[in-house]
C-alpha cells in the first residue's frame, strides 16, 4: 500500500520538498581540520541517494565562545565556505533539500573545554561537574552576531536554511530552562524573557539574509527534568507561539536532555515520543511542525502525516542503521526500520551504526552504551 501522504512533495518550513521525510540533525564526529571532510560528504550523498527529502546536519559550531568536541564542523569563519558548499551541491544533486544546525555547545561537551566555558547562569552541570561563567549581555550581544554571521556563511555556501538548536540541554536549551537560566536582567526571569536571545537570533538572521530565508528551530517540548522544573510544556507553548508570530519557519519538537528522565534518543519501547506535543502545536501556528523521536514505522508516519496538522517527520537512528531507508520504502517494502534504538551510533570515532564495527570497536562502544543506558529513557 502506496504510503502518499509522507512521500508527497510538500512545502516544508518554508522549503520546496520532494518528500516530507526528513533527517534529523545527527552529529558527524567526522570533519577534518573543523571543515566538511570526505567522510560527511559521503554519508549525506548515501541520504540523498536514499530519497530523503530534506537533511538537517549535524551541529555546526558557530561561536568563538564555544568548546567544539573533535570532529565538529567549526563554522566561525569564512574558511568554512567552500567545503559547506560542496555538501550542498552533493546533495542538490539528488533533488533533496539541505539545512544547517547552527549550535553553541553550552555546557554540553563531549572533550575536556580548552577555553572557559559559558551558560545562561553559573548552575553546575549535573553531568559535566562543570559550573559555566555566565554571559554578559554584551558577549549575548556578539553570541547573536556570531548566529547571524554563520547563517550568512550558510546561505552563501547554497543551504537552503539554518535550524537554530535551542534543544537537548546545548547553550540555547539552557537558556529556555528556568533551573540553568537563574538571570534576572533583559535575558531570564520568565519564559519570553528566557527565550529573547532565540528571538534575537531570529531577527538577526533574516536582517542578514532576507526575510524569505528559512529559518527553522529544533526545541524541547518539555526538558523532562527528574523534578519537574526544566522546561515545561506550557512553557514551551508559550515560546514557540512567539517564535512563529516573530516568523520562525519551521519548528521541529523534541525533548529531554542527557540529565533528564529521558534522553532525546529514548529506547525502543518508546515511539513517536513527542507526538501529543506536536500535535498540539501544530493546530496553534502558522509555522511547520516537524515531528522527530521514536518513528520506525511508515504506517505510523502516514497515519500521523494523514491525521495530524504535522507538517514532516524526521528520522536520526533509523537512518544512520539504513540510509536508504526511505526509499526502501517507497518502492514498497514497509517492513519497520531495522534499528534497534540501543544509541551504539554515539561513538568518539564518528557516527556509526554499532552493527557496522569490528568487534573490538564493539567492546569499547559497548561501554559507551552502559554509560547512555545509566542516563534516563530506559
Ligand atoms: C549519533 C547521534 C547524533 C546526534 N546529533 C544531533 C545533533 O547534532 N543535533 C540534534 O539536534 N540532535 C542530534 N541527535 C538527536 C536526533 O536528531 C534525534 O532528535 C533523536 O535521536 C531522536 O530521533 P530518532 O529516534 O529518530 O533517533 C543525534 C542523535 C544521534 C543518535
Ligand atoms: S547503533 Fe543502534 S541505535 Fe544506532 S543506528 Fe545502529 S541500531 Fe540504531
Amino acid at each position: 500500500m502506496a504510503a502518499k501522504k509522507a512521500f508527497e512533495q510538500a512545502t516544508v518550513g518554508g522549503i520546496e520538498v520532494k518528500n516530507r521525510m526528513v533527517r534529523s540533525a545527527t552529529f558527524e564526529g567526522t570533519a577534518k581540520d573543523k571543515k566538511v571532510s570526505d567522510r560527511i560528504l559521503d554519508m549525506h550523498r548515501e541520504l540523498a541517494e536514499g530519497e530523503v527529502g530534506l537533511i538537517i546536519t549535524g551541529y555546526f559550531c558557530v561561536s568563538k565562545t564555544d568548546n567544539p568536541a573533535k570532529g565538529t564542523v567549526v563554522i566561525t569563519d569564512d574558511a568554512a565556505i567552500p567545503g559547506m558548499e560542496k555538501l550542498a551541491q552533493t546533495i542538490h544533486e539528488h533533488g533533496t533539500k539541505i539545512v544547517a544546525q547552527l549550535n553553541h555547545a553550552g555546557v554540553q561537551l563531549f572533550a575536556p573545554a580548552r577555553g572557559p566555558v559559558y551558560g545562561p547562569s553559573d548552575v553546575v552541570d549535573s553531568i559535566s561537574g562543570i559550573k559555566p561563567v555566565p554571559f554578559t549581555e554584551d558577549q549575548i550581544h556578539d553570541l547573536v552576531t556570531e548566529f547571524g554571521e554563520a547563517a550568512d556563511r550558510t546561505q552563501k555556501a547554497g543551504f537552503d536554511g539554518v535550524q537554530i538548536h535551542a534543544a537537548h540541554g546545548y547553550l540555547l536549551s539552557q537558556f529556555v530552562s528556568p533551573v540553568c537560566n537563574k538571570r534576572t536582567d533583559a535575558y531570564g526571569g520568565n519564559p519570553l524573557k528566557n527565550s529573547r536571545i532565540i528571538l534575537e537570533i531570529l531577527h538577526e538572521i533574516k536582517k542578514r539574509c532576507g526575510k524569505n530565508y528559512p529559518v527553522w528551530i529544533k526545541l524541547n517540548c518539555s526538558d523532562f527534568h527528574p523534578a519537574g522544573q526544566g522546561l515545561n510544556p506550557d512553557d514551551f507553548l508559550i515560546i514557540a507561539k512567539e517564535l512563529a508570530r516573530n516568523g520562525i519557519d519551521a519548528i521541529e519538537v523534541s525533548g529531554g536532555t542527557l540529565s533528564g528522565k529521558y534522553l532525546p534518543s529514548r529506547s525502543k519501547k518508546h515511539a513517536a515520543y513527542h507526538l501529543e506535543h506536536a500535535k498540539q502545536l501544530a493546530t496553534e501556528v502558522d509555522a511547520s511542525v516537524i515531528l522527530v523521536g521514536g518513528l520506525r514505522s511508515i504506517d505510523t508516519i502516514d497515519q500521523i502525516l494523514s491525521e495530524t496538522d504535522i507538517a514532516a517527520i524526521s528520522m536520526s537512528r533509523p537512518l544512520i542503521r539504513e540510509p536508504g531507508l526511505v526509499k526502501r520504502w517507497m518502492e514498497g517494502d514497509d517492513r519497520d526500520a531495522e534499528c534497534i534504538a540501543c544509541n551504539g551510533c554515539f561513538n568518539p570515532n564518528g557516527t556509526k551504526c554499532f552493527f557496522t564495527l569490528g568487534e573490538e570497536e564493539k567492546a569499547v562502544q559497548k561501554e559507551i552504551m552502559k554509560f547512555m543506558s545509566s542516563l534516563g529513557g530506559h
